[in-house]
C-alpha cells in the first residue's frame, strides 16, 4: 500500500473512495457533503466510528478532535472498514493539529498500523485490495504554508516505524512452536546483514561463562535452549548511547509454578519485550538515526521435565546477588537480572531501557492498553510522557517506595523473586530488577512492562486482535525528541 502527498484540492484527485473525518461531531464542515443522509442514519461521529455512503463512495468516520492520536485512530478504523471492500484508491485530506509534518505522519501511521493482519495461520488469507492512498493538502482546518518534501519524508518516517512495528506483531503473533530462542537469533543475524549492525550472540556455553546462572535456569527445562543476541547501531558522531534490553520469553508456562490452563493461554506474547527492542533496532537502523543503540535479546522458554528449577532454589545472578526462588512463574525478572547485568558490563550507556510483559499486576494496575513506566528518575519519566503523548502509546507511572522495597527481603539469600505480598507486583518486580542496576546508573534506567498494551485479545483504535507492537513508537519518539534536544545544545 502506497501513501502519496498530493498538492491538489481533494476533489481534483481522482479516486474510487473519500475518507472524511467528522470531527468533534462537527457535521457542518465544509468537507462533509452528506450533512442530511448522515442525519437521517443518525450518525454520531464518536471517536472511531464508521458510516460508509455507497452512492457517494464516501466513508465518514468521526474523530474526538484533531490531536495526532485522534486522527491516527480516525485512519485506521477507516481502514479497517474499508479493507474487505474492493476499492484500489483513496483519497482524503489534510488534518492538522499543531504541525503539519507530524499530523502528516500520524495519519500515514494510521493507514499502516490499520491496514495490518496476520492471517498466517488461516487457510484462506484475505489480502486487501487497496493500493494506494492519496492525500490532499487542502487542509480542514488552516489554510498552512507546507514544504512538500517535508512531507514526503514524514510518510517515509510514518513507512519505517509502522514497518518496524508490524514486524513485531507478526514475531509476537507467531506461535510458541515455531518461534523460539532460535528464530529471533536467525531474524537478528538478518537485520545486523541487511544494516550492517554489529552482531553478537551468547549461546547457552557463552552463558555459562558470562556466569548467567539466573537466565539459563529458566530456561533448563526446555529443548529450545536460552540465548542472548546483542545488536549494535553505531554510527559516527552518536549524540548519545542507549541500551535497550528485552524480556523473550518465546513460551511462558510458568514452569513448576505452572500457570493454570486459563491464564497460560496468550502467553507466546511473553518475548513482546524482546521483539519490541528488535523493532527498535530495525527502526533506528533503517532511520539510520545518530544515536549508538545496542540491543539485547535476552530469549528463553520457560518449561517444565525433570531437569527444572525449582521453587526453593538459590541462583547466582551475573552481578553476584543470591536470589531465592519461591515462585518459577517470576522467571522475566530472573532473565533480566543476567541480561540487565551483562547489557551493563558491555556497554556504558546514557540510557538504559528495559521492556518486558514482567507482570500481571501491571495489568490490573493500568489496564489493558498502557504500559507502566518504573525507575529513579523522574525526568526521564517526563521525557518518556512526551514521548508517549506524541506518539499515541499510552504510559502510566508507578512509584518506587522504601515500604515495597521490604518485601522481596529474603531470609535464604540476598533477595527473593516474589514480594511477600499480594499488592503492588508491578513495583516490586520492578524494584527486583533495580537489585541489578548499578549505582552510577540508577538515573539513566528505566523499566517499561508492557503486559498491558503488548497482547490485547480484541481489537482497539488502529491495533487488531493480538499482538500491537507496543514500545516501538514511544520508543522512536522518545529518540527523536532526545536527538532534537541534543542538537540543541550543541547549536547544530
Ligand atoms: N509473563 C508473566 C506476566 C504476564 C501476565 C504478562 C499477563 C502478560 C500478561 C510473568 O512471567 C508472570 O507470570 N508473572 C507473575 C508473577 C508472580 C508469580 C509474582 C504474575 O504476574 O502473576
Ligand atoms: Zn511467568
Ligand atoms: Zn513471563
Amino acid at each position: 500500500m502506497q501513501i502519496e502527498i498530493i498538492d491538489k484540492k481533494n476533489q481534483d484527485i481522482s479516486a474510487d473512495c473519500e475518507i472524511v473525518v467528522v470531527v468533534d461531531e462537527n457535521i457542518e464542515h465544509r468537507f462533509i457533503k452528506d450533512k442530511k443522509l448522515l442525519e437521517k442514519l443518525n450518525f454520531e461521529a464518536k471517536q472511531d466510528s464508521t458510516c460508509f455512503l455507497a452512492e457517494s463512495a464516501r466513508l465518514y468516520v468521526g474523530a474526538k478532535n484533531l490531536e495526532h492520536d485522534a486522527i491516527r485512530r480516525a485512519m485506521g478504523a477507516a481502514i479497517m472498514a474499508l479493507t474487505s471492500y474492493s476499492f484500489k484508491t483513496l483519497k482524503t485530506s489534510l488534518y492538522i493539529s499543531q504541525d503539519v509534518e507530524h499530523s502528516t505522519r500520524a495519519m500515514a501511521e494510521g493507514f499502516l498500523l490499520g491496514s495490518y493482519k496476520f492471517d498466517n495461520y488461516k487457510s484462506k488469507k484475505s489480502k486487501s485490495k487497496i493500493e494506494k492512498i492519496y492525500i490532499s493538502t487542502e487542509s480542514y482546518n488552516k489554510s498552512i504554508k507546507f514544504n512538500l518534501p517535508s512531507l514526503t519524508s514524514a510518510i517515509q518516517t510514518a513507512k519505517v516505524i509502522s514497518k518496524a512495528t508490524n514486524t513485531v506483531r507478526d514475531i509476537v503473533n507467531t506461535t510458541p512452536h515455531d518461534f523460539t530462542p532460535k528464530s529471533m537469533a536467525k531474524r537478528a543475524y538478518k537485520l545486523a546483514n541487511k544494516y550492517g549492525l554489529e552482531y553478537n550472540i551468547l549461546n547457552s556455553d557463552a552463558l555459562k561463562e558470562q556466569k548467567m546462572e539466573a537466565m539459563l535456569a529458566v530456561g533448563r527445562a526446555s529443548i529450545h535452549k536460552p540465548l542472548l543476541v546483542q545488536l549494535s547501531h553505531k554510527p559516527k558522531n552518536p549524540v548519545a548511547t542507549i541500551s535497550l534490553v528485552g524480556k523473550g520469553l518465546t513460551y511462558d508456562s510458568g514452569g513448576l509454578s505452572l500457570k493454570p490452563s486459563d491464564y497460560m493461554v496468550t502467553m507466546k506474547q511473553d518475548k513482546s519485550g524482546a521483539s519490541a527492542v528488535f523493532g527498535i533496532m530495525q527502526a533506528v537502523a533503517a532511520l539510520n538515526l545518530p544515536i549508538e543503540v545496542h540491543g539485547f535479546l535476552a530469549m528463553a522458554e520457560n518449561m517444565v521435565d525433570g531437569s527444572a528449577f525449582k521453587p526453593d532454589d538459590v541462583l547466582t545472578a551475573k552481578n553476584g546477588t543470591t536470589i531465592e526462588v519461591r515462585n518459577t512463574d517470576a522467571e522475566g525478572r530472573l532473565v533480566l537480572a543476567d541480561a540487565l547485568s551483562y547489557a551493563q558490563q558491555e556497554v556504558k550507556s546514557d540510557y538504559i531501557f528495559d521492556f518486558a510483559t514482567l507482570t500481571g499486576a501491571c495489568v490490573v494496575a493500568l489496564g489493558h492498553y498502557t504500559s507502566g513506566l518504573m525507575g529513579h528518575s523522574s525526568s526521564l519519566k517526563h521525557s518518556l510522557f512526551e514521548a508517549a503523548n506524541k506518539s499515541g502509546e499510552l504510559v502510566g507511572s508507578l512509584p518506587f517506595n522504601d515500604y515495597l522495597q521490604k518485601l522481596i527481603k529474603s531470609e535464604v539469600a540476598d533477595v527473593c523473586n516474589i514480594s511477600s505480598s499480594r499488592y503492588g507486583g508491578a513495583i516490586t518486580a520492578a524494584l527486583f530488577l533495580d537489585r541489578f542496576i548499578e549505582k552510577e546508573n540508577k538515573d539513566k534506567w528505566m523499566h517499561i512492562d508492557i503486559a498491558g498494551p503488548a497482547y490485547v485479545e480484541e481489537k482497539w483504535a488502529y491495533n487488531p486482535f493480538g499482538a500491537s507492537g507496543a514500545g516501538v513508537r514511544l520508543m522512536l519518539s522518545w529518540m527523536e525528541n532526545l536527538i532534537v534536544k541534543e542538537k540543541g545544545k550543541n547549536g547544530s
